[in-house]
């Protein structure tokens, strides 16, 4: 079996910085509020008309293609992960695939939203490990600007999240002591509905015990998906119950670092790095808190592009390495936790 390691890695934030004070525009916020509550300065907006999730993607992975020192015609599978694809369907792999004019190699959407980047990372390493591929390109990739409630009653959620792309290129090694040493992927669906964005889908409000997500029972056929009283109810946009996402959060956080360092026989002290998923600054030093990190040993972002979802733990990888803090035979650990509720983390030697 083969070891997959990162042999190439890249990222793309459109140039359009909004700042905290920027929002004020939209809705009753404070930059004070903010960066109290998120550590949250500034995110990036990509372009309405000229960007889209796969395009910002499709940058990110150039560089890192390049990077590997290979053409797009090399790679030969996609993993894609995002939850605000540029279509209902079909995902943002196959667009991205026709921009990148790759051969008609397979073309996979992963929709796992803040794990989704680990989530898909983990699933090119078993394609990797068997010999199956040679090399893969998983993107993480997240147009949040389009879709989120920019008035006072959706600031909760709205001042959190940013735009932006990270990829990388996975190959195998035959170095068992380099590259992706273990992944840890997880889920409890018993609180999917906390963190959710329910319309447009077909719930029917079938999960949420009498609670009216969208009136399904008035509207007529045609208009179950999206309804003006959907639009009219602002019923279109996530929702999120932002205190009990910290409390899980913070748990499982903790948890599945101490899974992936435990598999390996190794401690919290041989971190080099942690990426944690850019979720919110005081839950990443809450976690870097219970484990007893060094400041040095994590590594943080959001602080100028805000929660990227998807692209979050990509971007800040990316970052970390442009800047010298992971080279060779480092060990990073990539840890994140969101939607679903989902959680997962992947160890690796640099
Ligand atoms: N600006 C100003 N005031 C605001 C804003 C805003 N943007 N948003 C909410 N408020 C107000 C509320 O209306 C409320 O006012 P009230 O007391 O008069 O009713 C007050 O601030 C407190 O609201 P809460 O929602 O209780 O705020 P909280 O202190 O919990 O902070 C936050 C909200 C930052 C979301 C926090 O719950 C949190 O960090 N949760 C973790 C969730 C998270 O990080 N999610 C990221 C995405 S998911 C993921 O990546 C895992």
């Amino acid at each position: 079996m083969f070891h997959s390691k990162i042999a190439g890695i890249g990222m793309y934030v459109p140039k359009n910085v909004v700042t905290n004070n920027d929002l004020k525009k939209y809705m009753d916020t404070s930059d004070e509020w903010i960066q109290e509550r998120t550590g949250i300065k500034e995110r990036r907006f990509a372009h309405r008309t000229e960007e889209t999730t796969t395009t910002m993607g499709v940058e990110a992975s150039k560089i890192a293609i390049e990077r590997a020192g290979l053409t797009p015609q090399d790679i030969d599978f996609i993993v894609f992960a995002t939850l605000s694809p540029d279509y209902y369907f079909p995902g943002c792999g196959v667009l991205l695939q026709r921009a990148l004019q790759m051969k008609s190699v397979g073309a996979l959407d992963v929709r796992n939203q803040c794990s989704g980047f680990v989530y898909a990372l983990s699933v090119a390493d078993q394609f990797i490990k068997t010999g199956m591929y040679k090399n893969i390109l998983v993107v993480g990739a997240e147009k949040h600007s389009f879709g989120l409630d920019f008035s006072t009653r959706g600031r909760n959620v709205s001042v959190i999240f940013g735009d932006g792309a990270g990829a990388v290129v996975l190959q195998p090694t035959e170095d068992s002591n380099k590259g992706i040493l273990s992944t840890h992927l997880h889920s409890d669906g018993n609180n999917a509905e906390i963190l959710a964005m329910y319309n447009p889908g077909t719930h029917a409000n079938h999960w949420s015990k009498g609670q009216q997500l969208a009136d399904f029972d008035e509207a007529e056929l045609g208009e179950m998906f999206m309804s003006h009283d959907m639009i009219d109810k602002a019923q279109n946009f996530p929702n999120m119950d932002g205190p009990a996402v910290f409390k899980v959060a913070v748990e499982k956080f903790p948890e599945v670092i101490l899974e992936s360092l435990k598999t390996n026989g190794l401690q919290t002290s041989d971190l080099k790095l942690l990426i944690p998923h850019q979720a919110n600054l005081r839950i990443s030093q809450f976690v870097q808190h219970k484990l007893k990190l060094r400041d040095d040993q994590v590594y943080n972002n959001i602080q100028k592009y805000g929660n990227t979802t998807a692209a979050s733990i990509p971007i800040a990888l990316c970052e970390a390495w442009e800047e010298g803090k992971v080279s060779d035979d480092d060990l990073v650990c990539l840890a994140a936790f969101g939607s679903g509720f989902t959680w997962a983390s992947a160890l690796l030697r640099w």
